[in-house]
C-alpha cells in the first residue's frame, strides 16, 4: 500500500520535472551569474570565491526567478578577522511589495564568533530580525544553507538542521508571501556601521581581501520564465488535484517531529535575538508571534 502510493507519487514528480523544467544543478554558470563586481570574483575548480576589499564588495544572482522549492549553498566564511563585514545569501522578489528571504552571516574579530541574521520580508516589510550563533566554526568548513518555500511555511536550514520557520498563518488574516517570484543572491559587503558588535568594531583593511567561499549550488524549485505572466506562473508553480510537487507533500509542508525537536533545541541553545520578544521595539507583539508555535 505505502509502496504504490510512493511510485505515484515519484512518477508525478517525474512528469513534473519535465512538464515544468524544474531546476537542480550543481553548476554555478547554468544557475548563477556574477551580480556585481565581477573582478572580485575567482573560480578555483568547484569552489567560487567572492572577495571584499576597499575598493568593493561582490554578489552573485541567479539567471531565473523561481516560486517554491528549495535552494542550497555550501558556504565557508570568512576566516580570521571579518569584522564589519556581511555575506548574504537570500531569495528575493522585485518591486516596492516585495518579499525576502534572508541569512546575512555577520562577521567578528578573530577568534569571536560570527552570528547569522534571518530576516524575512513579506510585502515590502521586514524587521522581523532573529539572531543566532551557530554550533560549529563556519570559517573553517564549508556547510549548507537552505531555504526551503512551499505554500505553508518557509524555513531556514543549516546543515538540514531547521533554524527558523515562517509559517503560513493567511487563516488568520496574516499574509504569506507565495505570489512573487523570487531570483537568489549572495553578496559580500562592508556594514561596519552596524553588523558587529552593533557597529563598535570597524571593518580592518589592512586584513583585506575578505574572502567568503562557495561550492554545491542547488536549486531544485518550480522555474518561472519571464516571458510567461506573473499569474500564469503562480498557477503553473501550485500543487492542485493531481499535480503535486515534493515540496507540497506532507512529509515537507510542515517540520516532522524530529525537525520540531531540532528547532527547539536550536532555539534554546543558539538564539541570541528574536524579534517576537523585543518589547522595547514592538510594544504590541507582532501578529505571527502569538500564532507561532514554537
Ligand atoms: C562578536 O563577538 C562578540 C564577543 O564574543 C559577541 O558579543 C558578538 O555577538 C559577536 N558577533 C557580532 C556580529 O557582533
Amino acid at each position: 500500500m505505502a509502496v504504490s502510493r510512493m511510485c505515484v507519487v515519484f512518477g508525478l514528480f517525474v512528469g513534473l520535472v519535465m512538464a515544468v523544467g524544474t531546476a537542480s544543478s550543481a553548476k554555478f554558470e547554468e544557475l548563477f551569474q556574477p551580480g556585481w563586481a565581477a573582478d572580485h570574483h575567482v573560480r578555483e575548480g568547484d569552489v567560487l570565491k567572492l572577495k571584499l576589499d576597499y575598493y568593493s564588495g561582490a554578489g552573485f544572482s541567479s539567471k531565473s526567478k523561481y516560486m517554491f522549492g528549495k535552494v542550497t549553498i555550501q558556504i565557508k566564511l570568512v576566516e580570521g578577522d571579518s569584522a564589519g563585514t556581511v555575506t548574504a545569501f537570500y531569495m528575493s522578489s522585485e518591486g516596492p511589495n516585495h518579499n525576502e528571504f534572508d541569512f546575512e552571516f555577520l562577521g567578528n574579530t578573530t577568534g569571536e564568533p560570527y552570528l547569522v541574521q534571518t530576516n524575512v520580508y513579506v510585502n515590502g516589510v521586514g524587521n522581523r530580525e532573529q539572531r543566532m550563533n551557530l554550533w560549529f566554526d563556519p570559517t573553517k568548513d564549508f556547510h549548507s544553507y537552505s531555504l526551503l518555500w512551499n505554500q505553508r511555511q518557509v524555513v531556514f536550514l543549516v546543515d538540514e538542521t531547521p533554524i527558523r520557520v515562517h509559517t503560513n498563518l493567511e487563516h488568520r488574516g496574516i499574509p504569506f508571501p507565495k505570489d512573487q517570484a523570487m531570483g537568489v543572491y549572495s553578496s559580500i559587503w562592508n556594514a561596519d556601521d552596524w553588523a558587529t558588535q552593533g557597529g563598535r568594531v570597524k571593518t580592518d583593511w589592512t586584513h583585506a581581501p575578505f574572502v567568503a567561499s562557495y561550492r554545491g549550488f542547488d536549486i531544485n524549485a518550480c522555474e518561472c520564465p519571464v516571458s510567461v505572466a506573473a499569474t500564469e506562473n503562480a498557477k503553473r508553480c501550485m500543487s492542485t488535484g493531481a499535480k503535486r510537487y515534493w515540496w507540497d507533500e506532507p512529509t515537507v509542508s510542515e517540520l516532522s517531529l524530529h525537525q520540531s525537536h531540532q528547532l527547539m533545541w536550536v532555539r534554546a541553545n543558539h538564539m541570541i535575538y528574536d524579534y517576537c520578544t523585543d518589547k522595547a521595539r514592538f510594544p504590541v507583539t507582532p501578529a505571527e508571534c502569538v500564532h507561532h508555535h514554537h
